[in-house]
């Protein structure tokens, strides 16, 4: 089995390195390209027996599996280049939500899928969505599954759920970073507290946290109301977070919902030329 990858940057890299060190794939089961040489290169000289393709054709031609890891503004150059060496018995891989697989399947002749996957991917946790293509056998589904399930929690989700689901499972890690490099830099301002030693604070309960809803039986409901003691300062803070941030979680899913409604509109313009032939 040969995976090729169409992109190493920050994603294809991550999606890379996760399924070398998981184990799953060998650096010899892949063939990897990308537009600035070096990058690729760079994986090549880490994993010995990865091989670089000559360009974005051979590195199609030679998988079974293929991940497409560019940005939505670069399927339309890609998909020219590679469309007439893609066949019938291989299998594409989107990690890109914007892009319909209804629009992969017509410019390939592939089986495709979508997969997203999630920073949380490189340790082998966090989720990875799966929005299988209507051409994939039960087989390809199992396949990839179990390729994904090296690497993370694979779960599957309609197309239309991709963008939601994307921003809690692949989004979030930097909404939630950020949440908590503010409440740090809050405790530093307002108090003597050295700003390492808060961010030092957060990182770890952040890590504590994470168990106790994984492997504590914990649930994010019951957690609040174990910490919040009847008359403590917990419910306190939580009533004051309830109604100073909570109206921020709406507008943010509007915003990324607006942003991605936009995005499909404009790969759906790059992409038409081939599918209205
Ligand atoms: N970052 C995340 O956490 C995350 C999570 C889930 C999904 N995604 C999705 O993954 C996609 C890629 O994101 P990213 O963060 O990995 O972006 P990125 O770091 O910009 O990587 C894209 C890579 O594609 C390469 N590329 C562009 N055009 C190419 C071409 N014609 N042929 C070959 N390679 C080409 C670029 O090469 P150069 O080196 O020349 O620029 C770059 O290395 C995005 O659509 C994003 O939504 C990202």
């Amino acid at each position: 089995m040969t995976y090729g990858f169409i992109g190493t940057g920050s994603m294809g890299r991550t999606l890379i390195e996760a399924l070398i060190r998981s184990g799953k794939v060998k650096p010899s089961e892949m063939i990897v390209t990308n537009r600035t040489k070096a990058k690729a290169q760079q994986l090549a000289d880490r994993y010995p027996g990865l091989r670089v393709a000559a360009d974005n054709r051979q590195a199609i031609h030679e998988s079974s599996v293929f991940f497409l890891c560019i940005k939505p503004g670069e399927f339309r150059t890609v998909l020219d280049e590679i469309c007439d060496v893609v066949r019938e018995d291989q299998i594409a891989v989107s990690i890109t939500s914007p892009v319909m697989i209804a629009d992969l399947e017509k410019w390939l002749r592939a089986r495709a899928a979508k997969i997203i996957p999630s920073i949380a991917n490189s340790v082998c946790d966090g989720n990875s969505l799966f929005v299988p293509g209507p051409r994939l056998t039960e087989e390809d589904r199992k396949q990839l599954w179990d390729l994904f399930s090296a690497i993370s929690q694979p779960i599957t989700i309609a197309e239309s759920d991709t963008r939601v689901a994307s921003d809690l499972a692949s989004v979030s890690p930097a909404f939630i970073a950020f949440l908590m490099e503010k409440l740090a830099d809050a405790a530093a301002e307002e108090t003597n507290l050295p700003r390492e030693t808060a961010l030092a604070l957060v990182t770890r309960m952040a890590h504590g946290l994470g168990r106790l809803l994984t492997d504590g039986g914990f649930t994010l409901e019951s957690l609040q109301e174990r910490v919040a003691v009847p008359g403590g300062i917990t419910r306190e803070g939580l009533n004051l977070l309830q109604e100073d941030i909570g109206p921020v979680f709406n507008k943010l899913i509007r915003l990324t919902h607006a942003k991605y409604e936009d995005d499909i509109e404009k790969v759906q313009q790059s992409l038409r030329a081939k599918i209205e032939k």
